[in-house]
């Protein structure tokens, strides 16, 4: 089976990229290099020993869809590219509705018009906002969204649901990712991030490598054990792995046009100073933080109910956050 990732150079996309090869499906990479860096591609050469089909393409280019979905016979789509800061797309709301949404209606045209059915589609744990009920299940209703990045989040799962509804031949699914840290245990491929990091573990890494000063924690005052903000962080090879189970899915379903939403994460929280701690015991290099003011727009606590893509697909994450911690910072240390 041959499938399109668009953003397959990014974070989530290039680990995704792996998944896919180990299963046995041919990924082909569509991405742009707006926010991921040409050299992903060498590290994917080493860790497969082959270098998947790319694409430099942006993924707004309809006809530049519709030329790569026949010429490699795509069967199935799994669509990453986006933006991802929720600060910028504060700052640039047009920027994100035209990338994030625009992407995904060329990608749905492009789709139509080439008979390829299936999409699994990047959402975000941020649709949920502050949720009123731990853990955070699917059914929870979304609340307007807490950013412009959210909010191009709740529309592009709106537009799926309604394709889905309008008896449109597609079959989809929503992920909502909760926070996605690690990278492949050789070291090979990992996060990139360009300029300060805004993650949490990213900013850790660097700051235990020399990079970064000092690590800030945004806030202790929040209604947590430690009054530090609690998250689910889930391995990004989980997080593939979770993609790759999803697509098998998609393939075993007989209707023609159907939708789901998924959160994948671990279903457990950590608080920030529980991060701080662990990957201290980890690298062997304990962090010196201070404690500074709330970052605006964050919540107290999230981590996600798996009941859902558990029961649907039998995946659970495998790893632990500890794990997540130690490979990301291999990562970070063969960066030199
Ligand atoms: N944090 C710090 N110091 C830092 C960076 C982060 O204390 O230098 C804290 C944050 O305040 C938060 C926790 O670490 O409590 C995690 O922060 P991240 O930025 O790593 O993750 P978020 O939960 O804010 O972000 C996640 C996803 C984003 C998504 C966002 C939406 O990683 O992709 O949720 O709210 F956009």
């Amino acid at each position: 089976m041959n499938i399109l990732v668009t953003g397959g150079a990014g974070f989530i996309g290039s680990h995704t990229v792996v998944a896919l090869s180990e299963a046995g499906f041919r990924p082909v990479i569509l991405d742009d290099f707006s926010n991921s860096e040409p050299a992903v591609l060498e590290g994917l050469n080493a860790i497969l020993g082959f270098s998947p089909r790319f694409y430099a393409e942006n993924c707004r280019d309809l006809d530049i869809l519709k030329r790569v979905l026949k010429e490699e016979s795509i069967d199935g789509v799994i669509h990453f590219a986006a933006f991802k800061s929720v600060g910028e797309s504060m700052r640039e709301p047009l920027k994100y509705y035209e990338n994030n949404l625009g992407t995904l209606m060329a990608l749905l045209e492009a789709m139509g018009d080439c008979s390829v059915p299936n999409l699994i589609f990047s959402s975000s744990a941020t649709v949920y906002g502050e949720p009123s009920k731990l853990p955070v299940s699917e059914t929870a209703l979304l609340p307007a969204p807490i950013s412009v990045y959210g909010s191009t989040k709740q529309v592009c799962e709106t537009i799926l649901s309604d394709q889905v509804a309008a008896g449109k031949p597609l079959k989809a699914f929503s992920l909502r990712y909760f926070n996605p840290i690690g990278a492949h245990p050789s070291a090979q491929i990992g996060e990139l991030p360009r300029g300060v990091p805004n993650n949490l573990v990213p900013f850790i890494t660097q700051t235990a490598a020399g990079i970064r000063q000092e690590l800030t924690v945004f806030g202790n005052d929040y209604p947590t054990s430690d009054g530090t903000c609690i998250r689910d962080y889930i391995h990004v090879m989980d997080l593939a792995e979770a993609h790759v189970e999803s697509l098998k899915a998609l393939f075993g379903q007989r209707q023609p046009s159907y939708y789901e939403v998924m959160n994948v994460g671990t279903g457990q929280g950590h608080s920030v100073l529980e991060i701080i701690n662990t990957f201290g015991e980890v690298s062997g290099k304990p962090l010196d933080y201070t404690i500074g003011e709330r970052r605006q727009g964050d919540i107290a606590t999230i981590y996600a109910d798996v009941s859902k893509i558990n029961g649907m697909l039998g995946w659970n994450a495998k790893r632990g956050m500890r794990e997540g911690l130690e490979d990301a910072w291999r990562w970070q240390q063969s960066l030199g």
